[in-house]
């Protein structure tokens, strides 16, 4: 979500003529776009700001901003923690970035002016004019979302040039989340749960491909809960407007309905886009994940076998805590489901460990949920608390450290052994592989001197690439970078646990 953030505020900014320079120092604008998931994001954007802030004593002229979740969250708190914030703007007022920057040059500009006039000349800039936007904290009734959502025409308004995308994109789908869950900050710092408009999603999604996109992720914080009721949908100045609305999922919903559930949207797109390769999508929330889902991916062969759907516990009592609204012996249906529907699909997942009263016997839960659930990869987090968050108020963090790094290190031991089972099963097989860059351990290996790119005395350079399966696992192997963007066929020849090492099979450029 964050990395979209990033390029929609970036289109915005560079088709009104800034240009982007590679490091900080060059620069008049230096934006931070931020998370606030985890506390120890949030320490490293902290130790930025101070960086910066030695930095602008000597360039007092330099426009520094912070965007996205901290923003939101921390709020004036941080203009007053950080003077040399010229610029705070929450993930739900990203469209005004362009404007809030002309502000804060002009105010620079206007400070200066009144220093020369009162000094006689030559004086610093001040401190005020400071500004910060926030949206989300207050959650919006749907319909005052639909009427303010100025967001969606940042959504809109993207930049399509080729230059943006090397063959895939991501397309937001849903904002915020209504989950809930106790240890996370997202619904409030990304605010309510709202659907766009499925015209304006296909719509996007071809004009991408006519740009060259030739794989699409769909993002939302709860993709399957994606639902957009034509019959409430409301139109403003000739813009559809994305609206609140429940999980659809199951039977009723399809043509003659005035409904478009998750599964509809994927049909649609799969039809209606038909330039376009690969779409795949994430994060799935694991309840209200129906069968109708994993009918349409199954009939639907241009839709990744791929699923990302956080577990957090394997512990019944923890994910009551953690207000997630499932058990784990429904978790456990919707995996053996999606691997009926859909044989050789991979599934990745997330786990909390350490969250408050967390015992031994829930821990020994999660990792045999962790053995039972065969992931391709998990993602393993201690548990932080967060500022703002239902669990900070309710519960004490009462496992320590070393305890949440022992259950941590246990959880990725166990996943490390199933990786290499999972990745091992590939060896000798033929995949389709999204080509998406010059490898970056063979980038590091070759250091700056001569890229990735080997050259063996009399032999032709090699330049090792790397890019994903349909189910999303890495794959390592020799080609030319202008094969980045595009499919290939590669056969595989060994693997380890997070990564298949494999041979080009021809030059069988696919898409
Ligand atoms: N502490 C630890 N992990 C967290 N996550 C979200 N909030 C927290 C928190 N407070 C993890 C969840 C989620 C992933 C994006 O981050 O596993 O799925
Ligand atoms: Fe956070 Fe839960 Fe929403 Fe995911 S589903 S974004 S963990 S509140």
């Amino acid at each position: 979500m964050n990395v979209l953030d990033s390029q929609l505020v970036t289109g915005q900014l560079r088709a009104m003529g800034y240009r982007f320079v590679d490091d900080w120092r060059g620069a008049s604008v230096v934006l931070y776009n931020t998370c606030s998931v985890r506390e120890q994001a949030e320490n490293k954007v902290y130790s930025r700001l101070g960086e910066l802030g030695i930095y602008k004593r000597d360039h007092q002229d330099v426009v520094l901003g912070v965007l996205g979740c901290m923003a939101e969250r921390d709020g004036v708190d941080m203009l007053r923690r950080f003077p040399q914030l010229d610029i705070l703007c929450g993930p739900g007022e990203l469209d005004k970035v362009p404007l809030l920057i002309d502000n804060a040059v002009k105010t620079k500009l206007g400070a200066r002016m009144d220093a020369a006039e009162s000094a006689g000349g030559g004086g610093g800039l001040t401190a005020g004019g400071r500004a910060a936007l926030q949206g989300n904290k207050h959650r919006r009734s749907s319909t005052l979302a639909a009427a303010e959502d100025q967001l969606e025409l940042l959504d809109l308004s993207r930049s399509f040039s080729p230059d943006d995308y090397s063959g895939s994109a991501y397309v937001r789908i849903t904002r915020g989340c209504n989950k809930f869950c106790t240890y996370c900050v997202v619904p409030n710092t990304r605010g309510a749960e709202v659907h766009r408009a499925p015209d304006h999603i296909i719509d996007e999604c071809k004009r991408l491909v006519d740009a060259g996109v030739v794989e699409i992720t769909l993002l939302g914080q709860t993709v399957n809960h994606y639902h957009y009721d034509h019959g409430a949908s409301v139109t403003i100045a000739g813009v559809q407007q994305p609206q609140v609305g429940q999980a659809v999922s199951g039977p009723g919903r399809g043509a003659g309905t005035r409904l478009t559930t998750f599964a509809d949207l994927l049909d649609r797109i799969h039809d209606e886009v038909s330039g376009l390769s690969r779409l795949r999508f994430v994060t799935s929330f694991p309840r209200d994940f129906g069968d109708d889902i994993l009918q349409v991916m199954a009939d639907h062969p241009r839709i990744c076998r791929y699923l990302h759907v956080p577990a957090q516990s394997g512990s019944n009592r923890m994910l009551e805590l953690m207000n997630r609204g499932y058990t784990v012996e429904q978790y456990i249906d919707l995996l053996d489901r999606a691997r009926a529907y859909l044989p050789g699909v991979e599934i990745a997942g997330d786990l909390i460990c350490g969250f408050p009263t967390e015992t031994h016997e829930d821990h020994q839960a999660t990792c045999d949920l962790l053995r039972r659930a065969q992931y391709k990869n998990c993602f393993v987090f201690k548990y932080s608390p967060r500022p703002g968050t239902a669990a900070i108020t309710r519960f004490q963090d009462d496992v320590p450290d070393v305890e949440k790094k022992r259950r941590n290190n246990e959880l990725l031991a166990i996943q490390s052994g199933i990786s290499e089972q999972v990745h091992s099963r590939y060896v000798g097989r033929t995949v389709r592989v999204f080509v998406e860059s010059v490898s970056h351990k063979a980038a590091k290996e070759a250091d700056a001197s001569s890229g990735a790119t080997v050259t063996l005395g009399w032999e032709k350079p090699v330049t090792q690439l790397s890019g994903r399966t349909d189910g999303d696992l890495i794959v390592v192997f020799d080609g030319e970078p202008s094969l980045i963007g595009s499919i290939v066929q590669v056969r595989v020849e060994r693997s380890a646990p997070l990564t298949l090492f494999g041979r080009l099979v021809e030059q069988a450029v696919i898409a």
